[in-house]
């Protein structure tokens, strides 16, 4: 890793932004989503005693957690450590992340009250991560930051449900009795999502990824209908600044020409899906688009079954990936707190190592 200080940092040939671009690098890019926490000693260990949220806005440690994983795994990427939930906090929504749990939102927003009184957003208070990027970019080299924020269907199911939830039974039942509260409580998320995601570009993030890890859930119709005109905006507000946009959601299989259509510029893939039947899908959808680039997605669980299961699945994921313009190396969600962390190092090397 390289260190620079003044100069904002040249990444025309990092590899991450060159796939992004559907060009080929000079190796296929690799990080993981989830690779800033638990599986990391050193996480858990500058963490302990300090809650997530208070973490989350404190800019010496949001850069120390990301480059956590970048030191140890070479990894083409680093993810700005924080939360989906941080902007909505930001707003002064009164949540908390549970350890083992994940978000909690003290009063669920169900009705058109509930949405008028969703606050403003404070950019002040999200300064901590700005700064943080600041700092970051100061020392990344030639690894590139990525951003993220959540996308209006998933923060929705938080403030909907109050809590993760399997089903989304109150969000669906929101969502197709009362579109019009519906539409304006993700088009409020939306705004939130929007300003946060332009505060990490302004600060130097190099890509963005929106998680839309919930979006699974929903038909392709009801998708479209409920929740693709909210994520379009989003993504159509960052185009400007002209960093890829990544857009991922889990159990998506059905759902991919659709996200991609919302905006993106990679298509993140969970592993249900193998790579090239994911890229055929995105072209039969949008014959006359430019060939996709895609981001996955080897299964998590995966990682647990030895080494040589471990390898013969990235080979294939890096050989399927060839059918698409650009292939970003991941997972096909996030890293498992249990994961051996050597085990991901590796994986690294390996998928650089494949011509
Ligand atoms: O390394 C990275 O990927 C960057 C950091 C990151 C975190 N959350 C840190 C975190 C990212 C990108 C997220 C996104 C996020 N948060 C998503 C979308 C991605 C996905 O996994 O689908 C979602 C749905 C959330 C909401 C959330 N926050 C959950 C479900 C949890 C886990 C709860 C638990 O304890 O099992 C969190 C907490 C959280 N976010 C942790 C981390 C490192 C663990 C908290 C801790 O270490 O105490």
């Amino acid at each position: 890793m390289t260190t620079t200080s003044t100069v904002r940092r040249d990444l025309v040939n990092a590899p991450l932004l060159v796939a992004a671009s559907g060009q080929t690098p000079a190796r296929t890019p690799v990080w993981f989503m989830r690779q800033a926490g638990r599986s990391l000693p050193e996480y858990r260990k500058l963490r302990e005693g300090v809650p997530m949220m208070q973490a989350c806005f404190d800019a010496e440690m949001i850069a120390e957690i990301t480059l956590q994983p970048v030191r140890r795994h070479d990894v083409d990427a680093a993810i700005l450590f924080s939360d989906i939930v941080v902007p909505l906090r930001a707003a002064g929504i009164d949540l908390d992340i549970v350890p083992g749990t994940g978000p909690v939102v003290a009063q669920p927003v169900r009705d058109q009250a509930g949405v008028r009184a969703l606050p403003e957003l404070d950019l002040d208070v999200l300064k901590p991560v700005a700064d943080a990027i600041g700092l970051l970019i100061d020392q990344l080299g030639e690894v590139a930051l990525i951003g993220f924020a959540g996308a209006p269907f998933t923060l929705a199911s938080y403030l909907i449900e109050g809590g993760p939830s399997r089903n989304h039974e109150r969000t669906k039942a929101l969502m197709k009795s009362d579109p019009e509260t519906w539409h304006a409580l993700l088009g409020r998320i939306a705004d939130y999502t929007t300003e946060f995601l332009k505060l990490q570009v302004s600060a130097g993030v190099d890509a963005i990824q929106l998680f839309d890890s919930w979006a699974g859930a929903l038909s392709e119709k009801d998708y479209r209908e409920y929740v693709f005109p909210h994520s379009q905006r989003v993504l159509a507000a960052l185009a400007y600044a002209g960093v890829p946009r990544i857009h991922f959601g889990v159990g998506t299989a059905e759902l991919l020409p659709a996200m991609r259509e919302a905006g993106a510029d990679v298509v993140g893939v969970d592993w249900r899906l193998p790579l090239d039947e994911a890229v055929r899908r995105l072209e039969a959808a949008a014959p006359a688009a430019p060939k996709p680039v895609v981001q996955g997605n080897l299964d998590p669980a995966v990682l647990f079954a030895g080494w040589d299961v471990v390898e013969r699945e990235v080979r294939r994921i890096v050989a399927e990936g060839k059918a698409a313009a650009g292939h970003v190396f991941n997972l096909g969600h996030g890293v498992l707190p249990e994961t051996d962390p050597a085990v991901l190092t590796r994986v690294a090397e390996l998928v650089h190592s494949i011509r």
